[in-house]
């Protein structure tokens, strides 16, 4: 690997900077003169081809007669060429992930019935090295740089891809980089023309993987073209580190510097905090002298009354702004969001918020999700983490990797505090640069609490040479961030290598073992790193594993895992246990436990499937994660052949008591314990089944199951009606199958097809079911148990979007949104 500027950085130069206080009624006076925006989205006018791991002349000429570094910009790839013909490929738009396009491929030598099948892993999708023809994407568009861009430097700034990825400018290698999570930059200037067409080509190979989960391939995160001054702030080279002082607040701020041109520049910053609501709250200065080709740091602290605390409830942000001067002229404005809290562990007694008392209900989540895979649009991260925060949790794990910094910005913006993590527990160069991008990058976030440096790593977490590693990676962040604790999730070695490391220790599942060692090991907070794992099939009652179907009661789970009832109520009443990350919130492609081998391509684990449809356990932790009082009932009550048989009846509630009906006739009334769920055996009749909650001697409204006719029509209901017409934003549309009277049809197996008119489109559907091998990105869908969902997406205009949902034989729906 080559050595990192920023290694150089933080090596030395970052002292060597003249710390000079400039005069704050100076710097204000000019905070009004601006600079071009630094950043811009290339979302849009992409173009995309497979290509093939193998094969060079299949992959245009990659790699082909061992040329690729023989001489600089010239005949790397075909594809690369200012003159190749791109009009064959699909024209695509960012975030994409190719993966979704392929069809499932069944392992042809399938192991033993009883064995996990390896291919289930990444959700049966023909990627590895065993499938060249489908591992390779190329990426093609032209770079608009206008001429005035002349003498700026301009760099490329990728979110993450999956997975390796050759960036090439005008048929030039700009940049290598591997590993699928990792941010990366690229700096262009030498190589881009401004004024002429410059074409940017980027080969993604997501042969090799790295979870044992579905990982997507492509550019499946955002790509950022960034233009500044030879002087400038560098990526993520803000760093403010605030805490509360009385009633106000002071904040450590440290500005990175890069002085990329030939002259020494004097440079005055200024720096401005500005509240939640908009005001100016501190402001001061620095200045220093920046050598041609060096880079600086300087340092100062802010301070300012009457602080408006960030919490999980009211998630204020500050911003700091950055602005930097040469010679009187503005060359860079830098804002940097953030936020003002205490975060502090007790061993004892768990987790403090601003010195409130907090217990982390929390879910563990992958990066997919129905219709799109990994190519998450920002407004579905926003409404992923809406439906976690609707059910109660305040707390998320990134499982197992970083996310996109879009998903830790909604983190922020809705109070919900994150355990991020770095996906290799590994200490060698690239897996410490992924690391330490991750600190770099999410420092500033008030949502984020701790470090994770692993999971589950069975071969080292225990050992000697584990704890060697995870010193290294702990030391590294504890100089990149001294203010946050480091952790690791271990599934057993309690006690042992990695786990005395680190600041506090993750339990996946064995819930039971925590008394245990918190009593051998009182000095360190613990808490449940996966919890749960409840594996249900939305809106099925009886398992058929013939059909890979499992009851959506809360009582089946892996050997190492727990039902939801079983962990939370013991972490519920235990204060040194800081909480628990359920696994998981959402069902995710890949891993499709209990069965493990086809046709199943997705897990059974959330609480939601994976449209985000909540399963019954959902209710579960509804009822015990938030406060207003409600009940849930289920199942549904469309047992047609099963008369007089007894059905299980469950009721999760968090009420004092609930009285049951079938047919207006009462099955008795039953106190409801804290955090338990009621039962009943009622004999199928059909009708109406009923459960009336009250509490504090009052009545809820009651909750009903209606035994429904056949499907008769469609209720089509969106989570917005007004978008943005960026091209970016996304509504999520339900299709509920109705009976004549309008009741939900439970079972309901339906072909609903989307049509739309109007400036909008479905990027992709879904409907829930671990076992469809139906396509994702259609504008039609099986409703699976009475629903589906379809994704629409804004264009770049205005206007009025029409949206119609029909099925054979069923009265059709159609909604109106607005786009402007
Ligand atoms: C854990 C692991 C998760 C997932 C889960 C399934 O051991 O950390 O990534 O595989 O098991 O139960």
């Amino acid at each position: 690997m080559k050595p990192s500027r920023r290694g150089v950085l933080h090596g030395s130069a970052a002292t060597a900077a003249v710390l000079v206080l400039v005069r704050p009624g100076s710097v204000s006076a000019q905070a009004a003169s601006t600079v071009a925006p630094r950043r811009t989205r290339l979302a849009f006018d992409w173009r995309f081809a497979l290509g093939h791991a193998q094969d060079p002349a299949r992959d245009f000429d990659f790699g082909i007669d061992q040329r690729t570094y023989a001489k600089a910009g010239t005949r790397v790839a075909t594809a690369a060429a200012a003159d190749f013909d791109d009009d064959g490929w699909q024209a695509v738009q960012l975030p994409h992930d190719w993966a979704i396009d392929l069809p499932f491929v069944d392992n042809p030598n399938p192991p033993p019935m009883g064995e996990d099948d390896p291919k289930a892993a990444h959700g049966f999708k023909p990627l590895g090295r065993e499938f060249p023809e489908t591992s390779v994407g190329w990426y093609r568009r032209s770079l608009d740089l206008p001429a005035d861009l002349a003498g700026k430097r301009l760099s490329l700034e990728f979110d993450g891809a999956f997975r390796d990825v050759v960036v090439l400018l005008n048929g030039f290698i700009v940049h290598e980089h591997e590993g699928g999570y990792s941010p990366f930059r690229v700096d262009i200037t030498d190589v881009a023309t401004p004024g002429e067409a410059n074409i940017l080509t980027v080969r993604v190979d997501a042969s090799l993987g790295e979870g044992w989960f579905y990982e997507g391939a492509g550019l499946y995160r955002h790509v950022w073209l960034v233009v500044t001054e030879p002087v400038h702030v560098p990526q993520w080279g803000v760093t403010v580190r605030p805490e509360p002082v009385g009633s106000g607040a002071k904040a450590f701020v440290s500005v990175e510097l890069s002085n990329e041109g030939e002259t020494d520049a004097t440079c005055e910053v200024a720096m401005r905090v500005i509240d939640p609501d908009g005001v100016e709250v501190a402001k001061g200065g620095v200045a220093t002298t920046l050598a041609g080709w060096s880079e600086g740091t300087v340092d100062t602290t802010l301070a300012w009354d009457r602080v408006m605390l960030w919490s999980t409830t009211t998630p204020r942000l500050y911003r700091l702004v950055t602005e930097v001067r040469v010679a009187g002229h503005l060359v860079d404005h830098y804002e940097q969001p953030f936020g003002v809290r205490t975060a502090v562990f007790d061993a004892a007694r768990g987790f403090f918020l601003n010195g409130q008392h907090l217990k982390f209900l929390g879910a563990c989540c992958h990066q997919d999700h129905a219709g799109v895979g990994a190519a998450i649009p920002d407004r579905l991260q926003v409404w992923r983490l809406e439906q976690l925060k609707a059910m109660g949790c305040n707390a998320y794990r990134a499982s197992h990797n970083p996310p996109t910094p879009e998903l830790m910005d909604a983190c922020d913006q809705l109070g919900i505090l994150v355990i991020t993590e770095t996906r290799r527990m590994a200490s060698d160069d690239a897996a410490m640069a992924e690391l330490e991008s991750l600190v770099r990058r999410d420092r500033n976030r008030p949502s984020v609490i701790a470090w994770s440096i692993g999971n589950e790593e069975q071969a080292i977490q225990g050992t000697e040479r584990g704890a060697r590693i995870a010193t290294t990676m702990v030391r590294r962040i504890n100089q990149l961030d001294p203010t946050r604790p480091t952790t690791a999730a271990l599934d057993q070695n309690f006690g042992e290598g990695v786990s005395s490391v680190v600041d506090i220790l993750g339990f996946n599942y064995r819930t039971q073992l925590m008394e245990g060692y918190h009593a051998r090991v009182p000095d360190q907070p613990i808490l449940g790193s996966e919890t749960g794992s409840t594996v249900q099939t939305r809106g099925e009652y009886i398992r058929d594993d013939a059909r890979h179907i499992v009851p959506a009661y809360d009582t089946e789970h892996p050997w190492w895992a727990s039902t939801a009832e079983d962990w939370w109520t013991l972490a519920a009443e235990r204060p040194y246990i800081a909480g628990g990350f359920i696994w998981t919130g959402f069902d995710y492609r890949g891993e499709p436990t209990p069965f493990n081998r086809w046709p199943s391509v997705a897990s059974y684990f959330g609480a939601m499937d994976s449209c985000g449809f909540p399963k019954d356990n959902y209710f579960y932790y509804r009822a015990w994660w938030r406060p207003e009082p409600m009940v849930h009932l289920f199942p549904h009550w469309n047992w047609e052949g099963r008369e007089g048989e007894a059905i299980p009846v469950w009721v999760h509630a968090n009420v004092d008591r609930v009285e049951l009906f079938l047919n207006g006739r009462s099955l008795g009334s039953k106190d409801v314990l804290p955090n338990r769920h009621l039962e009943w055996l009622v004999p199928y009749a059909p009708g109406v089944i009923e459960a009336r909650g009250f509490k504090a001697g009052r009545a809820l409204p009651p909750v009903r199951r209606e035994t429904s006719g056949p499907s008769a029509r469609i209720a089509l209901t969106s989570d917005r009606t007004r978008l943005r017409a960026d091209g970016e934003d996304v509504a999520m549309l339900k299709v509920e199958i109705l009976d004549r009277q309008g009741r939900p049809v439970p079972r309901a197996s339906e072909q609903i097809t989307f049509e739309v008119t109007g400036p909008g489109r479905v990027i992709g559907v879904g409907n829930g079911n671990p076992v469809s091998h139906e396509a994702d990105r259609a504008s039609t869908r099986l409703t699976f148990n009475g629903l589906c969902q379809a994704i629409l997406q804004t264009e770049q205009r205005a206007g009025e979007i029409a949206l119609t949902a029909r099925a054979p034989g069923l009265r059709p729906a159609m909604l109106r949104l607005q786009a402007s």
